[in-house]
Formats: structure tokens, sequence, C-alpha cells
């Protein structure tokens, strides 16, 4: 543990931890997270610097895997052994199912002084409270529903962006039959059910998604439109590659990059990564959202709950972690690594792309007009164990010769027993 020190100093004054004569506790986290991509990489260096600029001492704990299923298992062991690491990644319907144990750490006080109460729109802020008290920090809001494009491989074809599943699947077979992989996809199954609800929203409507992923609804999992969605994910396994098996997102999105596939669907983390790997928007890579003649947006919030842990430094350093977190500042530059748009209101959208702009005028859209929907494949709209299930039919369906009338009825089945 340092004695006060020029840097430490400012942070015994931010977080008034510094007790006169005393040794000063340095803010101590330890953040459990499984950003390790290029873009993802270089986003969470930008939060360790800006904890470590205002004299916090970072210990990272990254444990990769896109989407955090590894990083969610680690969690869990750690929690049970009584032994949670200070800060951790969690997001959505989670926060309150890790509440509900009551193992995270009360927010109020940073939330008062940083007036999260203003700042947050109500929908993230009623995500990031249990029973009435802040117990999460988000830092972004992601879109899902995104298609990302090689507009040099889409001109071999003289293709258009499709804005319907039946174009989408015109424009495939046209790369197809000229050799062309349309679609870069990795097989896991959570990017089976990326791809899949975006499937659903655009066949079914932001309705219908709400009605499945949210509500549940036994009659709305086993409808005809439902079978729809199954026979368009049929198609799509005909224009995956042959190596998609186990394949991380990120690679997938290397493809696009250098012409080895048309598309991607895929979150807009998969900007962070054509950012960092130099490319422009627009002239590189196309972003289009996939094709949803009905509309609607599916937000995925990346957020951090602090475990109670004990000890002055680890407590200081989760209060100092959480101000940050919410910062203006810091919700700039994070999110133009990140590839997502801030959560708190009152940021400069100046220095952002033209894809990030796209989904703020897309999120303030659907917000009005009742179309924005949690996302399913990233664990906000229903709990870890109802999204695994149907993570489970998804992927299932997709490696095998499965009629789409049985997944549904898998799928519903699979559903009522998790929920
Ligand atoms: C999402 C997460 C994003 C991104 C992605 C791939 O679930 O919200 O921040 O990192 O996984 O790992």
């Amino acid at each position: 543990m340092n004695f006060v020190s020029k840097r430490g100093l400012t942070a015994a004054i931010l977080s008034t931890v510094f007790v006169a004569g005393a040794a000063y506790a340095e803010p101590t986290a330890e953040v459990l997270h499984w950003w390790t991509s290029g873009g993802e990489a270089k986003a969470v260096q930008a939060l360790k610097a800006d904890f470590e600029a205002n004299g916090g001492k970072w210990i990272d704990n990254a444990v990769a895997g896109g989407a955090g299923d590894a990083a969610m298992t680690v969690l869990r062991s750690r929690a049970l052994a009584g032994d949670p690491p200070a800060a951790a990644q969690i997001k959505g319907p989670a926060i309150q199912e890790w509440a509900k144990q009551g193992v995270l750490a009360n927010l109020d006080k940073v939330a008062a002084s940083e007036n999260w109460d203003k700042v947050l729109p109500p929908a993230i802020q009623s995500v990031m409270k249990y029973q009435g008290h802040y117990v999460a920090a988000p830092v972004n809001v992601h879109r899902v529903d995104w298609l990302w494009v090689n507009p040099t491989v889409l001109a071999k074809v003289d293709g258009k962006i499709p804005t319907s599943w039946d174009e989408f699947n015109a424009l495939a077979e046209k790369l197809k039959a000229a050799g062309i992989t349309p679609l870069a996809h990795g097989g896991q199954p959570w990017q089976d059910s990326t791809i899949f609800e975006t499937v659903v929203l655009g066949l079914g409507g932001p309705a219908f998604h709400k009605k499945a992923f949210v509500d549940l609804d036994e009659a709305t999992l086993k409808s005809d439109t439902m079978v729809k969605a199954f026979d368009q994910m049929r198609k799509i396994r005909g224009y995956v590659d042959r190596d998609f098996p186990g394949r991380e997102w990120n690679l997938a999105t290397q493809m696009v990059m250098n012409g080895t596939a048309a598309m991607q669907i895929m979150g807009d983390w998969a900007k962070g990564e054509f950012l960092a790997a130099g490319k422009v928007p627009g002239k590189d890579f196309v972003c289009a959202p996939t094709p949803a003649p009905q509309g609607g947006y599916l937000s995925n919030v990346d957020s951090f709950a602090m475990f109670n842990v004990k000890g002055d430094d680890k407590v200081a350093g989760q209060m100092l972690f959480a101000k940050l977190l919410v910062g203006e500042k810091f919700q700039e530059t994070f999110n133009l690594f990140k590839g997502s748009i801030p959560a708190r209101t009152g940021v400069s959208m100046a220095k952002f792309d033209e894809c990030a702009k796209a989904s703020e005028t897309a999120l303030n859209a659907a917000s009005a007009n009742g179309t924005l929907l949690p996302s399913m494949a990233h664990g906000m709209s229903t709990t870890g164990s109802v999204s695994g299930a149907i993570f489970e039919v998804v992927t299932q369906h997709f490696n095998s010769t499965m009629s789409s009338q049985d997944a549904v009825k898998k799928l519903a089945e699979a559903v009522a027993l998790a929920k």
C-alpha cells in the first residue's frame, strides 16, 4: 500500500478516504471483464488509464471469450468461494439476480453526488437499480441488430444493402454464385442467437420480439412466424463458410475486413474492431441495420456492479470506479473505442462516426415510438437460464437437419422449463 503521493492525494480528496495522520488507503479495484479483442482491449485500456489517472490501482482480471460466458463462470465460482472481485461486468436481469443474493454493494452515495437520476435515461436507471437502490453503473449502449458490409466485395456482384430478409437471401445467393462467402460467422451459441434474434425482429417486428423474448409467451414461441424465423436460419446456414464452428466473433469481423466474406451480423463492438484496424466507416466498411421493415432497436447496455468486499482500499476503489464510469469524459473516450454510444446524456457526439450517430438517432426514435427492445442474445431481456435454453435450441437447429416445426416445439418446451 502506498502512502500519500501526489496522485494519491487527488484521489484521497476525491474519495474522501484520507484520514489525517493515518496511512492512506489507495483506491484499488480488481476488475473482472471479457474485453480482450482489438477494439475491446483499447476501450478497457481507456478505462484503466482514467482510473489510474485518478489515483486508483487497477488489478486486471480479463477472462477471454466473446459475450462473457467464460467470464461469468469465473465470477460464479469466485462468488461461491466468498472471494468476489471488487468490480465485475454484469448486465441486464443478471444484475437483479446477483442483487437478490445480497452480494452487491450499494452505490446510492456516488449516484447522488454524480446525479445519476438526472443524467441516466429512466430505462437504463431501472436496469441499474435493485429495489430502488443503485447496484450497477452503465458505460454504454450497444446496438445489436447491425449488418457490417465490405463495400468492395458487394460491388463485385453489383449488390445493394438488403432491407428485407428476401433481399438478403437474393444477395447471398448472388455472392455464393460468384464464389464469395456471403456471411462471416462464428459458430458459438451466443453468435447463433445474435443472428436469430435479428431474424425474429425482422420477420416478426418489434412487438413479436418482445412477446417472444421478454414475455416468453408460449403461443408466440410456437407461432408460424417463429417457424419462418427458423426457416431463415436454415437458409443462413447455407451462407456461412465451412470453418465457422467455434470461430470467435472478431475473427469473423476480420473476414469482412479482408474481403474473405461480404457481411457479418453483429453488435457494434464489431465497429470497434474495424476502427482498431484503422478502417474507415462509409469507405472500408458500411454499417446498416439488419433487415427489419417494421423497425426496432436491439439494445445491449454494458455495466459494472461492485461486489461486497472488505478493506478500505477496495471500498474506496469501488466508489472511485463507479464515479468515473458514468463520467462524461470517460463515456466519450471509452465509447469512441468500443463502437457503442454513451449511456448517459450530455456527452457530445461530435467526435463519433456516422454509425454511432445513426445508432443514437435510431435509439431516440425507438424509445419515442416504443420499439426499443432489450437484446435476448446479450442477456438484456430475460434470465441467464432462459436465454441459455433458447441458445441451446437455436444452436442445435443450426447445426443439424432439425425441422423448423420441431425447433419451435423444442423452443417453447425449453423456455417453459427454464422460466
Ligand atoms: C457483448 C458485450 C459487448 C461485447 C461483446 C463481445 O455481450 O456487451 O461489450 O464485448 O459481448 O464480447
